[in-house]
């Protein structure tokens, strides 16, 4: 491989290594071979010898020895893109930006009609949400890539492309997304998350208990209440979770409210019949996303009604009425 032009001696680098089932066990030592290869490679070529940095690596080369065979690869992101860099601020216990990303790809929501968490504590699931209906790109708040140090990076391209993707990036009308919490610091913290990213201002978030919420109909709830550590006023865990059953009945009708646990048995005590369950891993969290799909309200119902009337009255007013010579149709055919 022609490190020189790949690392050279001017960028700093780094070795990312995981071994399995291979006659090298450790992983640091089969790292440190590749990186003496690398220094010995270069300082033989040209003299000098690039420096290590782990932190902050220009260059990101990942070796994986699996059934002893390496693979070496560049690392074009850089740094792991599950960081989306928007949450500085979390509070004990958040969703992982992933999970939350996959929930919101799970609900099948489109931005089409209003998403909202009642329980969005530092706004994760809110975030992505919005990533998704703008359409921000999950590396949008990554300033640099490992691309960026390739031979071949073209920088009038990229920025170029970065333009195309920052136009792309559209509005979202308020309302459309909104979130709440009990806890004063969480709304804090989701403020000060979501306005990391482009129309975050535009996320509604309100302080109040989610048993208190004005009905919530024919909208899309994503939720990840809590497990049942400190609960406020010393509540039962399984009471908490029916009492968010009961909301779901009496609040959401025409809702789909999905919830996330980290402990799967919680759901039993919702007391409503799941439309589906997944697995979920969080962390170290076996955690599941229950579907729940609540009767259409009221509103919904008059709305379809509607619809079906105006659709009627359409076909009347454009069909055509019979003329004297057309004949009649068949009535014994068939
Ligand atoms: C597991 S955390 C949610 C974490 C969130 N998904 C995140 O990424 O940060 C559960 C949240 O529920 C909130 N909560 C608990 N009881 C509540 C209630 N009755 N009404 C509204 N929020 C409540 C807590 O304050 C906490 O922020």
């Amino acid at each position: 491989m022609d490190w020189m032009s790949l690392v050279g001696t001017e960028r700093t680098f780094a070795i990312f290594a995981s071994v399995s089932n291979s006659h090298i066990t450790h992983s640091k030592y089969a790292s440190l071979k590749l990186k003496d290869a690398i220094v010995d490679t270069i300082r033989d070529q040209v003299g000098s010898r690039p420096d290590v940095d782990r932190r902050e690596p220009d260059v990101s080369i990942n070796l994986h020895i699996e059934n002893n065979r390496a693979t070496v690869s560049l690392d074009a992101a850089g740094r792991s893109m599950h960081r989306r860099g928007y949450r500085l601020d979390a509070m004990e216990a958040p969703l992982q930006e992933t999970v939350a990303a996959a929930i919101i790809r799970m609900s099948e929501w489109k931005g089409d009609c209003p998403l909202l968490d009642p329980m969005c504590g530092s706004g994760t699931l809110l975030a992505e949400a919005l990533m998704m209906a703008t359409g921000t790109p999950a590396g949008y708040l990554q300033k640099s890539f490992g691309f960026e140090h390739f031979p071949d990076f073209d920088a009038w391209a990229w920025s170029a492309h970065r333009k195309t993707i920052d136009e792309g990036i559209k509005p979202i009308e308020k309302g459309l997304i909104s979130g709440s919490d009990i806890e004063t610091e969480a709304l804090r913290n989701a403020r000060k998350n979501l306005s990391r990213l482009p129309h975050g201002d535009m996320v509604t978030l309100t302080k109040a208990d989610y048993r208190n919420l004005a009905p919530f109909e024919d909208g899309v709830m994503v939720t990840n209440p809590p497990y049942g550590v400190r609960l406020s006023g010393g509540m039962k865990i399984e009471d908490f979770y029916k009492e968010l059953g009961d909301f779901f009945k009496q609040k959401c009708s025409g809702t789909t409210a999905f919830v996330y646990v980290g402990k799967p048995e919680l759901l039993k005590t919702v007391g409503l019949r799941t439309t589906w369950k997944k697995e979920l891993v969080n962390g170290a969290l076996e955690g599941r996303l229950a579907r729940y799909d609540m009767y259409a309200g009221q509103r919904e119902k008059d709305r379809l009604r509607r619809e079906a009337q105006e659709a009627a009255a359409a076909s009347t007013e454009t069909s055509t009425p019979p003329s004297a010579d057309t004949e009649a149709p068949d009535q014994t055919a068939g």
